[in-house]
């Protein structure tokens, strides 16, 4: 057990934790097909950014690091549970299928899905038999 006293960020139930305190929405449950989560990659003049992790649809459009000139663009639009995992930025892993890798991939994967849920607000899940769910 970590000491609730600690200032540390890391300590248990801080994890993740963004520095400044983020409101966030009640997360939405819209069924999102690929073609439109595609379409969100941040390139349109609306600026709409998503980035979907194990089926579930967070709303990065407040990060210029997803927009297209942004370090993690190859992400937006995308469902990069793979790449995510690996700590991959190659476009070919930036894929859904995360369920083969080893155990302590899927325990980065479900870091990332942590850090996005403290900091971004769900827009909804991917809607397709292919991806995995949770
Ligand atoms: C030279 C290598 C890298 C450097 C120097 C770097 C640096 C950083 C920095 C400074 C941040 C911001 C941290 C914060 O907001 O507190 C960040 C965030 C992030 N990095 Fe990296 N990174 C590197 C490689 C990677 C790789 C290989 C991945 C692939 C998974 C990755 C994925 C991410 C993601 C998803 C975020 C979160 C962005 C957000 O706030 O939504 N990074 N990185």
């Amino acid at each position: 057990m970590s000491d609730p006293t600690s200032p540390s960020p890391y300590s248990e139930n801080k994890r993740f934790e963004p520095k400044v305190p983020i409101e966030l929405n009640e997360p939405k449950r819209d069924e999102i097909t690929l073609e439109e989560l595609a379409q969100n990659d941040g390139t349109n003049p609306d600026g709409k950014t998503w980035v979907a992790i194990k089926g579930t649809v967070f709303d990065v459009s407040k990060n210029n690091a997803y927009k297209e000139k942004g370090q993690y663009h190859v992400f937006a639009g995308k469902d990069p549970s793979r790449g995510l995992a690996m700590s991959s930025l190659k476009p070919e892993d930036c894929v859904p299928e995360w369920s083969d890798l080893d155990d302590k991939y899927k325990t980065v994967l479900d870091e990332w899905y942590t850090f996005f849920s403290k900091r971004y607000n769900i827009v909804g899940k991917v809607s397709t038999s292919k991806l995995q769910k949770l």
